[in-house]
Order: structure tokens, then C-alpha cells, then sequence
């Protein structure tokens, strides 16, 4: 399935002004919220629409509605900060948390978050985490979503390293990829370079 790097100039922009070592917590999470935006209208392109008769004040009209029933899967903490300016969009977006963390030393996600309901009720899993870096994360989420019963998933993320895409790719070849930049490699610390750092922290302050 398709990765997409997203090519415009705002997201360019904003990107550069996030991973700036200079910008503050408000600032970084300013700018998560407008790219987050950006990304998301360019992951939703496909959407199906159905049909909805309205009336203007001139005349009655044939409009339209989404036809998908959309789920977001922020993963903890790092995920947050993109939920709001998605929801904004899509008020009637269901939210769910998934809670993983990278151990520190193998680099592995550890799970200690997952109030998934009994059933999957939503047409769409829109995967919501910044980063993308060895990719332990992201194929652990969608396995989650799978084992619930989700059919179709995308993975929204800011930044991502080519090891991260290629084990999400790999173990998931049917879910899309929308990101706002590919960078170079992982460090030695499994950190994304150039990238931006932690982004947990970097929005939390932590
Ligand atoms: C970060 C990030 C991803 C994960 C990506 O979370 O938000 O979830 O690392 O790394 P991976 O692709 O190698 O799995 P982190 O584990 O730092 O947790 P946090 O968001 O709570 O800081
Ligand atoms: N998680 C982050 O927050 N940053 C990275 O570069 C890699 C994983």
C-alpha cells in the first residue's frame, strides 16, 4: 500500500518550525495541531460521500455527507496532541487510546493502554502517532486493531525513518501511510535523524 509524503509548502514550513531545537512546548504543539490538519485532509481524500438533501435560503439542493463511520487510535502520549485539531474536523469521529511505550533498551513497545469496545463500530482506523521510527509501535497498534476485528486502517504520522516504513509496510502491506516528511536513518538510541527529538516531551514539557 501507498506511502505519502506530503509535498506542500505549509506542511514544509510548519515542519521546520517543529523540529527547531529552539521552539517551546506551546509553540511545538501549535504546529502538531495545524499539520496534524494539513494531513488529514490529505489522508481523507477518498472518503465516501453520500447523498443529503438540504434546503438553501434559495432553493432545495441535493447535498452530501461522509458515508464512513471514522475512529481515531491516538497512540499514548505522543498521539494526543493530534486528536483535537483532527476532531475539530471530524466532530463525529469516535476517539479511541491505544497506551504503548518504546522499552527503553530493546526499543520493543509495551502495551498498558487498550479500552477497545467489544465490537469494531467504525468503517475507518485513522492511527494517530508523530512518530514513526523503528516502526515497533505502529505494526503493534494496527495488530491490536486487526485482532479487533478493523478492516481498514491508515497510519497519520508527522515524521518517519525508512526502517520504521519498511517494518510497518512489511507487516501490514494493506494499511496506507500518510506522513509529513521521510527523513534520513535511526541513531543508535532508535531516535529518528534529523527528526525532532522526543515528541512527547517536546509538547509535555516533560
Ligand atoms: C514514541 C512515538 C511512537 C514511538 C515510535 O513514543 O510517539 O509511539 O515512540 O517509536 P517506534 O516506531 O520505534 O516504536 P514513546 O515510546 O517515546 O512514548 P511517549 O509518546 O509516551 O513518549
Ligand atoms: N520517538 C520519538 O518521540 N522520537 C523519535 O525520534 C523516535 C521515537
Amino acid at each position: 500500500m501507498a506511502v505519502h509524503i506530503s509535498q506542500h509548502p505549509l506542511v514544509q514550513h510548519k515542519l521546520t518550525l517543529m523540529r527547531h531545537i529552539g521552539s517551546k512546548p506551546k509553540k511545538f504543539r501549535e504546529v502538531v495541531r495545524e499539520i496534524s490538519q494539513f494531513l488529514l485532509y490529505e489522508a481523507t481524500a477518498d472518503l465516501p460521500l453520500i447523498p443529503r438533501p438540504i434546503e438553501t435560503p434559495l432553493a432545495p439542493m441535493q447535498g452530501v455527507e461522509i458515508g464512513a463511520r471514522i475512529g481515531l487510535i491516538p497512540i499514548l502520549r505522543a498521539g494526543l496532541g493530534m486528536v483535537e485539531p483532527i476532531i475539530d474536523l471530524l466532530p463525529t469521529a469516535r476517539v479511541w487510546h491505544l497506551g504503548l511505550y518504546r522499552d527503553h533498551r530493546t526499543l520493543e513497545p509495551v502495551s498498558y493502554y487498550n479500552k477497545l469496545p467489544a465490537q469494531p463500530d467504525i468503517d475507518l482506523c485513522l492511527i494517530l502517532d508523530p512518530m514513526l521510527a523503528t516502526g515497533g509501535s505502529a505494526v503493534a497498534a494496527v495488530d491490536v486493531l486487526k485482532d479487533w476485528g478493523a478492516v481498514h486502517i491508515k497510519f497519520l504520522g508527522l515524521i518517519a525513518a525508512p526502517e520504521g516504513v519498511a517494518r510497518l509496510q512489511e507487516a501490514h502491506p494493506d494499511v496506507e501511510i500518510h506522513l509529513a516528511a521521510l527523513d534520513d536513518c535511526l541513531n543508535e538510541q532508535g531516535y529518528i535523524v534529523p527528526g525532532l527529538g522526543d515528541a512527547g516531551d517536546r509538547q509535555f514539557g516533560t
